[in-house]
């Protein structure tokens, strides 16, 4: 698809992965790019528009796409890391994991697919991870969450064809962001998860493997679980 001149809407616009793709979809000609991101007030980036959209409340994402029907491009990059460890700790930051992650890109995926058919067909990326794919023993529901995710992405991809919308699945090991501020890892940098995506988008290619860590994982799906090099 072409970037030059789409209308973009990227959640979890006001930092890390997020800004990469307002950054990288401006710079590829995007000719409107709204950034969605919980508090509008604090939110400042030139060539970007603002959006108020917490992607748990659906009241906000009906007015995003009552307001917004020009989108030919959206990012469910919004996520979170919050859950327990695999025999201890509550339930909770699990539940608010799949929210945010799940349930979050599945209702504004459900709530704009309309706006890109109206608009030609246009393209929905999911940014996902390594983790769809990777048992992780340390956040096992982040994992869980992920691979819920990657379903959703598959279902969308099949269910939009006929509407003429690509759907891209993005996936990344570590990525230098707030997320991984106490990883001591090798990590790849946000603009470069931005800049594969972009190119990914102008080739028609329904899937990105960021890294070695990805393409590895991706290669022994199909092998013994213990091939998948299990993150500690
Ligand atoms: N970093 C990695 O290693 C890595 C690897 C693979 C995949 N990913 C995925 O990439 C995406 C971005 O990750 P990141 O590393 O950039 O994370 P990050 O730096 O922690 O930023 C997370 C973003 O999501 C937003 N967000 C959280 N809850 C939200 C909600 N309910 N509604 C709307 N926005 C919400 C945050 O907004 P606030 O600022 O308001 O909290 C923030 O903009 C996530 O889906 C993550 O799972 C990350």
């Amino acid at each position: 698809m072409k970037l030059e001149g789409s209308v973009a809407l990227v959640t979890g616009a006001n930092r890390g992965i997020g800004l990469a793709f307002v950054r990288a979809l401006r710079a590829h000609g995007a000719a409107k790019v709204y950034a969605g991101v919980r508090h509008p007030e604090f939110f400042e980036e030139s060539g970007a528009e603002p959006l108020l959209l917490d992607v748990t409340e659906q009241d906000q994402i009906v007015a995003a796409a009552a307001a917004r029907g020009d989108v030919t491009i959206v990012i469910n990059n919004a996520g979170i890391q919050a859950g327990p460890g695999l025999l201890d700790g509550s339930f909770d930051g699990a539940r608010r994991e799949m929210e945010v992650n799940f349930y979050g890109t599945w209702a504004l995926s459900r709530a704009f697919a309309p706006i890109l058919a109206a608009n030609g067909g246009g393209a929905l990326v999911n940014m996902l991870s390594a983790s769809s794919w990777r048992p992780n023993m340390r956040y096992p529901s982040y994992a869980a969450s992920k691979a819920a995710e990657w379903s959703l992405t598959n279902a969308l991809r099949l269910g939009l064809r006929d509407q003429g919308t690509l759907v891209v699945g993005v996936h990344a090991g570590p990525v230098d962001t707030d997320a991984t501020l106490g990883l001591d890892v090798p990590k790849v940098k946000p603009s470069d998860v931005a800049e594969m995506t972009m190119r990914a988008l102008e080739r028609n290619e329904p899937e990105v493997l960021v890294d070695e860590v990805t393409r590895s994982v991706r290669a022994a799906l199909s092998g013994p679980v213990d091939r998948l090099a299990p993150a500690r």
